[in-house]
């Protein structure tokens, strides 16, 4: 949820700024804005819209500076519109830009306009632009005046501001929202997503909560919570262009479904050996753990919780575990019992989540025997809180909706589900089977993606329609749950899941010609109960889209009947889901909509 940058350089700023906003869109693209330092005045340009549009208005102005801080926002208080785009001001001297909420922001307007300070947003973010000019005429220092600010407020930030007073330094403070310096040669950069900067430098330093750290071309000062001076690690994080740009592909989304085999590789890579997985992969000291463990928790958001549904039934099935399926935005408000020996499993991208971080906190004060996250990000806040982690190695994921993340992620829990099963002495034979098939599963995943043409002959019927249904049973129903949800993220069509079983007892009133039902049919025991629901659809003239194990046959009249690649049960759920994320992305491209950036949504949703 927005996206913050700044440098100080003994160059100009301007385009390295507005580069990294367009590397950080993926946070909120409804309006940008950059504000310069130029010695005597700071040039200040904003645009509502996507990063290009500012861009245009900094080649038509051409301001030059060493000096600078820049957003991309996803609108939380106010409409997108340039009044309410960062970087705010106060008095054209302090200019700031924030990602995250303060939630005290109503009274601490009050007390500032009662102080004579004007408000030209709606933002919760404004006010911050004026704490600062307040306490900085007080103490004459922006480090001093940050720590004075951060005693007010209460929320989440990254913030980043600049004074007219000074041409040289910035000020910068996180707290609960990402934030890291990037140590490049004559410069030093900041923002939300080493990705913004990973151009210019490959050392970041990951600031803390609680941090403010003054910044110069030529030096930084970072003071931890208590305001003295702080050590923070260098870490040296290569991110290759090629991660972060389209090459050829139409969409990052597409790019992202396509690179799924490899992604997966490096999910399991180094993780299997022989017929097991390998001790101590979440962390040293992990198995030990998790032959104590009784029971789990998963918390998730989005697709992530969509891969903890599928997981659940692996835990149960594999490690024998009971396991609990919340979306972490509930989880803290149902006063959740804790069992003795309950593990604790958050499920992640971008591992900066703000309700799924506010649940493993929340998770701290309960009487949980450990944490664990799968995560894509290792320098992310869930990442570094957890007791245990398993990264996917998935590279970074720009499309806003969740493709090979998701794959990953279910192959991290599979890992888990299987390391949970070995350290509980538990189905060794089967534990082999699964070895074998996750050895596979990138060829199979190859194989499912050359379903392409498939989909291209079903995408017509599906973006002339304006709803879907999507049905599955038993570990299939997260899986249809995810299909519904690509297709609505992208294509704006309104798209809804139900286990095949319900469809009797309500959405079957739904069923006309007009209402595309999409099954997923494996080969199981309930495939052929799946099949006497989808007899249901067909004598109500429902026209059905079925993704079938090659044994299954039925007649699906004017609809299509799609054979999957053969693959060990325990796979199915990953690969059943390839051909949707397909679908969905050559629906939305038939409709035309902005498959990377799709209307109101965000990649990294940072507030809660
Ligand atoms: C946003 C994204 C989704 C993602 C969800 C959870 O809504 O648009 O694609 O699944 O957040 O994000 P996380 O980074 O925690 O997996």
């Amino acid at each position: 949820m927005c996206g913050i940058i700044a440098a100080a350089s003994s160059r100009n700023v301007g385009k390295l700024l507005v580069r990294g906003l367009h590397k950080m869109e993926y946070r909120g693209y409804d309006s940008a804005g950059i504000a310069l330092h130029q010695d005597n005045s700071i040039a200040h340009l904003r645009a509502v819209g996507k990063v290009q549009l500012l861009e245009d208005k900094m080649i038509a102005e051409k301001p030059k500076s060493k000096l600078g801080i820049a957003h991309t926002r996803w609108a939380t208080h106010g409409e997108p519109s340039e009044l309410n785009a960062h970087p705010h001001k106060s008095k054209d001297s302090v200019y700031i830009v924030h990602n995250g909420i303060i939630e005290n922001y109503v009274e601490l307007r009050e007390e500032l306009i009662k102080d004579g300070y004007e408000f030209s947003s709606q933002t919760d973010s404004e006010l911050i632009a004026h704490l600062l000019d307040l306490y900085y005429k007080e103490t004459k220092s922006m480090v001093n005046a940050m720590y004075k600010a951060k005693e007010k407020l209460d929320g989440a930030y990254a913030i980043a501001a600049i004074n007219i007073d000074d041409n040289s330094n910035l000020v910068v403070a996180r707290n609960k929202s990402p934030l890291l310096l990037g140590i490049g040669s004559d410069e030093i950069l900041a923002a939300s997503d080493p990705i913004a900067i990973a151009e210019l430098t490959n050392d970041f330093i990951f600031l803390e909560d609680g941090d403010v750290a003054e910044i110069s071309a030529e030096t930084y000062k970072i003071f931890d919570n208590t305001k003295s001076k702080a050590n923070r690690e260098i870490t040296h994080i290569d991110i290759s262009t090629q991660a972060t740009s389209k090459g050829d592909y139409r969409h990052f989304m597409e790019k992202e479904i396509y690179e799924q085999p490899e992604a997966v590789s490096k999910t399991v890579d180094g993780r299997i050996g022989g017929e097991d997985v390998l001790d101590n992969i979440f962390g040293l000291g992990s198995s030990d753990i998790f032959a104590k463990v009784e029971r789990v928790q998963i918390v998730a958001c989005g697709t992530s919780l969509h891969a903890g549904r599928v997981a659940a039934n692996w835990f149960s099935s594999i490690a024998e575990l009971p396991c609990q399926v919340d979306y972490a935005s509930e989880y803290r408000y149902r006063n959740p019992h804790v069992d003795q020996n309950s593990l604790l499993i958050t499920i992640s991208q971008s591992g900066e989540t703000a309700d799924t971080l506010a649940a493993l906190n929340y998770s701290k004060e309960r009487d949980y025997l450990s944490s664990l996250t799968i995560c894509n990000v290792p320098t992310s806040s869930l990442a570094r809180e957890s007791d245990f982690s398993l990264f996917t190695n998935a590279g970074p994921e720009i499309g806003v909706a969740s493709t090979k993340a998701f794959t990953t992620q279910l192959a991290g829990l599979m890992l888990l589900a299987l390391s949970l099963a070995k350290s509980r002495g538990l189905n060794p034979k089967l534990r082999g089977r699964i070895v074998k098939a996750l050895r596979l599963l990138p060829e199979t995943i190859a194989e499912a993606l050359l379903l392409k043409d498939k989909m291209l002959e079903i995408a017509p019927n599906i973006a002339n329609k304006n709803n879907a249904l999507f049905l599955g049973r038993g570990i299939f129903y997260p899986i249809a749950k995810e299909g519904a949800l690509k297709l609505k993220e992208i294509s704006y069509i309104h798209a809804e899941a139900y286990p095949a079983g319900e469809l009797k007892h309500g959405p079957l009133a739904l069923i006309d010609e007009n209402m595309p039902v999409i099954a997923l049919a494996p080969e199981s025991e309930i495939a052929e109960k799946l099949i006497s629901n989808l007899e249901e659809v067909k004598a109500r003239g429902g026209t059905l889209y079925v993704m079938a194990d090659p044994s299954v046959n039925m007649d699906v009249k004017s609809g299509s009947l799609v054979h999957m690649p053969k693959c060990d049960f325990f796979m199915t759920p990953i690969v059943y889901n390839i051909p949707l994320q397909i679908l969905s992305y050559e629906v939305a491209l038939l409709r035309g909509t902005d498959i990377d950036q799709p209307r109101n949504l965000a990649k990294s949703v940072t507030v809660e």
